[in-house]
């Protein structure tokens, strides 16, 4: 069977909304026969397989309905999460998202900053469909690059606005942490969106897991925060929870002051438990020999 890339995907979904709420609303388990709604069998085949209810979502439908629902709560915020506007992104400024899916925080923001900067991630069908919107958007403006968070392949001191949203669940936390600090500049600010311990216990209370990967994470997380170690699952993949104060401890070890956290234990059971963020900047360089702080 021919496929088709996943950039033509992309960009065919984007051009017809109707096309991409049927598809968000197949990925909310709205099922719906949405080869009926695609005019492109071809499209519909490879986002579509049948299961004993009707249809489901491929992988591959997964992932883009993922992103495109990203993109779209981060677009009707009004340009991503009010933390991300918080980074005070200058037409100047070197911004870096690590982990940026399909670019989702970097196309909300551009929309205000046309010249922004470069979003760097692991997987191709992200990275394909960033490339569609940035054709359907007309983005000149940002870049994508294939990369892994715990290598970044950037120069130290490289950028002074660096986004890590909901990333930190998936990667080996401490290598990831010093390599943004390696590639911040002096007085550079980051901010980071953590997934809490709370995020996987109500995953296991409402049962919406699968192959174990819960209990993996909690035991992960367990291990990071107590001896600073994580397990692998496979070469590339590790996941756990993090904490607020012991990614604070770390960001201060690597030269970063925390200036502001969010963290709403309010919600933890309700319908929407938000994730804790932080906001924290490089400290600038003192001079040993005089005290003096570089500027
Ligand atoms: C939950 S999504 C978040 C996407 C985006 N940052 C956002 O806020 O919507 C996590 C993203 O991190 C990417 N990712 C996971 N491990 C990575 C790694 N080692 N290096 C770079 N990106 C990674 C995944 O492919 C995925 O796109």
């Amino acid at each position: 069977m021919n496929h088709l890339d996943v950039r033509t995907i992309g960009r065919q979904l984007l051009r017809e909304p109707p096309l991409r709420a049927a598809l968000e609303q197949l990925a909310n388990g709205n099922l719906q026969d949405l080869s009926e709604t695609l005019a492109e069998p071809l499209l519909a085949g490879q986002l579509c397989e049948p299961d004993d209810n009707g249809l489901r979502l491929t992988r591959l439908g997964r992932g883009i309905a993922y992103h495109l629902s990203e993109l779209r709560i981060q677009l009707e915020n009004g340009g991503a999460d009010t933390y991300v506007s918080q980074l005070d992104i200058r037409h100047d400024s070197k911004v870096l998202d690590i982990g940026c899916g399909a670019g989702q925080s970097l196309v909300a923001l551009s929309r205000e900053q046309p010249r922004l900067g470069v979003g760097l991630e692991f997987d191709p069908v992200a990275l394909a469909l960033f490339a569609a919107i940035r054709d359907v958007e007309q983005l000149p403006g940002v870049d994508a690059v294939r990369g892994n968070a715990e290598t970044l392949p950037f120069a130290d001191s490289s950028f002074d606005r660096i986004i890590c949203r909901s990333v930190l669940m998936h990667v080996r936390v401490l290598p990831t942490l010093a390599e943004i600090a390696r590639v911040c500049a002096d007085g550079g600010l980051v901010y980071l969106h953590l997934t809490d311990f709370w995020f996987y216990l109500r995953k296991l209370l409402r049962a919406r897991w699968e192959r174990g990967g819960v209990p993996f994470a909690l035991v992960n997380g367990l291990l990071l925060q107590s001896f600073s170690r994580q397990i692998r699952m496979r070469a590339t993949r590790t996941m756990s929870y993090q904490t607020v104060g012991s990614i604070s401890r770390r960001l201060d070890g690597l030269g970063f002051d925390v200036i502001a956290v969010e963290q709403d234990r309010r919600q933890l059971m309700g319908p929407r438990h938000r994730q804790p963020k932080i906001l924290a900047r490089k400290r600038l360089l003192q001079n040993p020999a005089d005290g003096e702080t570089k500027a």
